[in-house]
This record gives structure tokens, C-alpha cells and sequence, in this order.
């Protein structure tokens, strides 16, 4: 057989592949998930994430500061809360002496370029440890009232300087109460991220045990997407657009970039994918025993992210990615 079409030919050397590559990596692509701690001198490894910590405000500007020189663009904070301020409304996440609100004040001063993006749910604050109000008799997470909640923190963040809300809740109706009331208060350049396609995934373990967020009682699969669907992934997505969203997060990754591909075959805002701690834990877990080589896992699995169709990839492994990227 004469052989006419050699796709090889295309992978024969470093400088050819170098110009067929379809994707990318840049480190203006990675948001950094960081933990806040209230005690202003506490840095505390979380056990499930090794090289990532609790830290409180002290630790968390120094370590900045050197992140920021390293090239990083955006963070997204996620606050540790004293459980004697945790109750059944959330109502810490709007109070005027949140301290998660003062940092983001104060990183902004700090760093005016950095993008800051909040998490909007109850979760972190609330005594029952979901993402929503728990009505007392039926153990129900109540929807409307939610968001009433979830509106008072959104504007919250966004009075503190906040760049991109990133509500997390999976409520019905939420973009659209957030987007009016920053448009009320005239946050009118204040971005929402949209948790569009958040699944109820066993992959967020490390991060509840980061926060001590785990529900008190049941599970949050009746506001969290069932796994096995994918179309509701764009129906929960279009929804989001016609409420106004402006960007949609795919959450969590590597098991789900077919929801990725789906919607960003399907629409035209940018796409985010969230790499959850369970990916980060297992990714570490097998490479301090030896099994995988850490660096090349962790830029193949951000590199599938932009294949599948990610504009932007939030990771644990953002910091280690700057490193990679610049060397
Ligand atoms: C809660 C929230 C969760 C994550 C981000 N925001 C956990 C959950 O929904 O229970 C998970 C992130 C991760 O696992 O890294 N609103």
C-alpha cells in the first residue's frame, strides 16, 4: 500500500507541533480559589489539600504580593466563619463588620488591577450548612427567601470592591435579583460569574472540610445538578444569560467537560471550569506517592479545559501553573 496521508508528519518535531497546536495555556487564564481566615495571624494547611491553607489577613497580603509578581490577574476568596456567627439566615454575610468584607477592601486598595471574585451563597455562614435558608419543619431549602439573602450579600461584596460575583448557590432566580439590584445601586461594571452548571459531586469533600460547610443534615441535590443529565446543564445556562450573567462556570471540571463543550459550542459568553479541591486531593494524593508526575498532569488537565472549550480555568494548582508557565 502507498501511503498518501501521514498525520505524523504534522508531529515530527518539537517547532511543527509548536504550530499546530489548537490551544494554550497562559497564566492570564487561571483564577486562584483562595481561603480566608478571621484570625489575622492563623495559616493552617487544610489536611485534603496539601500547599493550600486557611489564612488569615496578615498571611494572605504577604502571600499575595508575591503571586501578584508572579503574574496572577484574578483570585476568588472563599471565607472561613467562626461557628458562633453562623445562624439559620446567613445574616453574618451582609453584616457591615464581616471581615471577609474589610480584606476585600483592602486587597483592592492594595492591588487595584487584581481581579477579586466573591462566593454568593449562605453555606459559609449558615448554621445549617446549606446553600440556602432551611425551613425548620421540612428540612425544604426555601428558594425566594434565599435570595433575599443572596442579594443583600451580593451588593455586600460589590460595595467592598469585588469585581466578579460568583454566586454558588444554584437558586432559582438568583442572577436576576443580583443583576437588578447592582444595577439598582448602580454597580453597573460589577460582573456576575454564574455558577450555571454546578453539580451535586462528591468532588467537593476537601473544600466543605476546608470551611466546615458540610450540611448539618441531607444533601444539596435538590438545588445541585443531578450528574447523570447534561441537557439541563444549558437550559440552567440560558436561563442564567437571559437573567444576565455575564460569564457561566462549569463546576466541577475534568468529569464534566462535556458540559463545558456543550455550552460553549452552544452559546456565545465566556465559559469558566471549576477544578474542585476532590480533583486537586487526587491529583496530589497520587503524586506524592509517586504515581503520576504532578507538573504534567496538572497542565494536561488545565490544557483539556481549554479544548473542551474554557476560556477560564479556576485551580488550586494556579499558583504552581505560574511557576510552570514562566519557566
Ligand atoms: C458552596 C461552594 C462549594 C464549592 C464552592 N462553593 C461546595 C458545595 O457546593 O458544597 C466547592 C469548591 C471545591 O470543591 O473546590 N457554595
Amino acid at each position: 500500500m502507498k501511503q498518501l496521508k501521514r498525520p505524523r508528519r504534522l508531529r515530527n518535531s518539537k517547532f511543527i507541533r509548536e504550530l499546530c497546536a489548537e490551544n494554550s495555556l497562559r497564566v492570564s487564564d487561571f483564577i486562584y480559589p483562595m481561603f480566608c481566615h478571621f484570625d489575622i495571624d492563623a495559616k493552617e494547611e487544610i489536611s485534603s489539600m496539601p500547599g493550600q491553607f486557611r489564612q488569615g489577613r496578615n498571611h494572605l497580603i504577604k502571600d499575595l504580593k508575591e503571586l501578584v509578581a508572579n503574574g496572577l490577574h484574578a483570585i476568588c476568596l472563599f471565607p472561613l466563619v467562626e461557628e458562633n456567627l453562623k445562624d439559620s439566615q446567613g445574616s453574618y454575610s451582609f453584616n457591615e463588620a464581616n471581615y471577609y468584607l474589610d480584606l476585600i477592601k483592602e486587597i483592592k486598595d492594595l492591588y487595584p488591577e487584581l481581579l477579586i471574585m466573591t462566593d454568593v451563597a449562605l453555606d459559609p455562614y449558615s448554621s445549617d450548612g446549606h446553600d440556602g435558608i432551611v425551613d425548620k419543619k421540612s428540612g425544604k431549602i426555601l428558594n425566594d427567601e434565599s435570595l433575599i439573602v443572596l442579594e443583600k450579600m451580593s451588593l455586600a461584596q460589590a460595595n467592598a470592591g469585588a469585581d466578579i460575583i460568583g454566586p454558588s448557590d444554584m437558586m432559582d432566580g438568583r442572577i436576576r435579583v443580583i443583576r437588578e439590584a447592582l444595577e439598582r445601586e448602580n454597580f453597573i461594571d460589577t460582573m456576575i460569574m454564574s455558577y450555571s452548571a454546578k453539580y451535586a459531586s462528591s468532588y467537593y469533600g476537601p473544600f466543605r472540610e476546608a470551611l466546615n460547610s458540610a450540611p448539618k443534615s441531607g444533601d444539596k441535590k435538590t438545588y445541585q445538578m443531578d450528574p447523570r443529565n447534561l441537557k439541563v446543564a444549558l437550559k440552567e445556562a440560558r436561563l442564567d444569560v437571559a437573567e444576565g450573567a455575564d460569564i457561566l462556570m462549569v463546576k466541577p471540571g475534568l468529569p464534566y467537560l462535556d458540559v463545558v463543550s456543550l455550552l460553549a459550542r452552544n452559546l456565545t459568553q465566556p465559559i469558566s471550569v471549576y477544578q474542585v479541591s476532590g480533583e486537586y486531593a487526587m491529583i496530589k494524593a497520587a503524586s506524592e506517592k509517586g504515581w503520576i508526575d504532578e507538573e504534567s498532569v496538572v497542565l494536561e488537565s488545565a490544557m483539556s479545559f481549554k479544548r473542551a472549550g474554557a476560556s477560564m480555568i479556576l485551580s488550586y494548582f494556579t499558583r504552581d501553573i505560574l511557576k510552570y508557565l514562566q519557566s
